[in-house]
């Protein structure tokens, strides 16, 4: 039984590279005639002749990025939908955990990071950043009987965050840099299931980018609350690997198209009529 199991892995595995093979040939009729991929010299090159370019996310971020059944969607899926578009080839996305996106998109298997990534010095030194797309920053998230009502009050409290974010920086803080001194940092992979533990009282907080906090209390109104208080300022940018100028430019091109037709707050508010907000 598992022995079949196995086997009807590996025929799907090979249905889906040989799918991926045509689509990626079709890609390069397409891109030009002369071209073959082994003479593509730049990464747009090389991009058309394969006929696809790859976005890696963390499709646990409503609404930036999640999962409408079997599709990841959201406002960062379709910035990147136009930078594909911008170039004319299909749009791939990888969902892998959020710490692990700046590793793979420097070991080339994606050609940019869309996951409401906030620019950060750190970051910096690993990745190039295009230009901002949205204002961001930490929100705390607690059920509707706690004690904690600002951020002071999450002293000595259990916090939980999403692994490798900056919520789990500023929890942590590593440098001494925020007031706050929590007594442990509870680190997720999904930031849904850090919700989940404050809904059973296992911890008594949950430090998360604001729109998606806003997000999660929405869906569970009766139980959560969002606190005012901001308690970080953060901007939200798309990440290409260090010195990939090209991508970096293609990209900041159609964020300035998306920003200047208005397209981009469109976007964003149709998200937000989407929570209701
Ligand atoms: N903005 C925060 C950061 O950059 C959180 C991003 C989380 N994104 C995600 N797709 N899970 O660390």
């Amino acid at each position: 039984m598992k022995k079949g199991s196995k086997l009807a892995a590996i025929v799907l595995a090979v249905a889906m590279a040989v799918s991926m093979g045509a689509c990626s040939s079709a890609g390069t009729t397409a891109a030009s005639s002369g071209a073959s991929s082994a003479a593509a010299s730049t990464t747009i090159d090389k991009i058309k002749a394969d006929g696809y370019i790859t976005m890696s996310t963390n499709a646990e971020f409503e609404p930036f990025e999640y999962k409408d059944g079997d599709k990841v969607t959201g406002i960062d899926v379709e910035i990147a939908q136009k930078v594909a578009d911008k170039l004319g080839v299909q749009l791939k996305v990888n969902d892998i955990a959020f710490d692990t996106l700046i590793t793979e998109l420097n070991s080339g298997k994606s050609n940019f990071v869309a996951a409401g990534m906030s620019v950060t010095e750190d970051r910096q030194k690993n990745v190039d950043f295009s230009d901002t797309y949205f204002d961001a920053s930490q929100a705390i998230i607690v059920t509707k009987d706690s004690p904690i009502k600002l951020p002071s009050d999450l002293n000595g409290k259990k916090v939980g965050v999403q692994q490798g974010t900056t919520g789990d920086t500023y929890c942590t803080n590593e440098d001494g840099k925020n007031d706050i001194k929590v007594s442990s940092v509870e680190r997720y992979n999904k930031g849904v299931d850090a919700v989940a533990d404050l809904m059973n009282g296992k911890i008594d907080a949950v430090v998360i980018d604001s729109f998606p906090a806003t997000k999660f209390v929405e869906k569970n109104s009766d139980k959560l609350v969002k606190l005012n208080d901001a308690l970080t300022v953060e901007k939200y940018a798309i990440a290409v690997k260090k010195g990939d100028k090209e991508m970096l430019d293609t990209i900041n091109n159609v964020l300035s198209d998306m920003k200047s037709s208005g397209e981009l707050d469109k976007i964003i508010e149709k998200y937000k009529a989407a929570l209701g907000a």
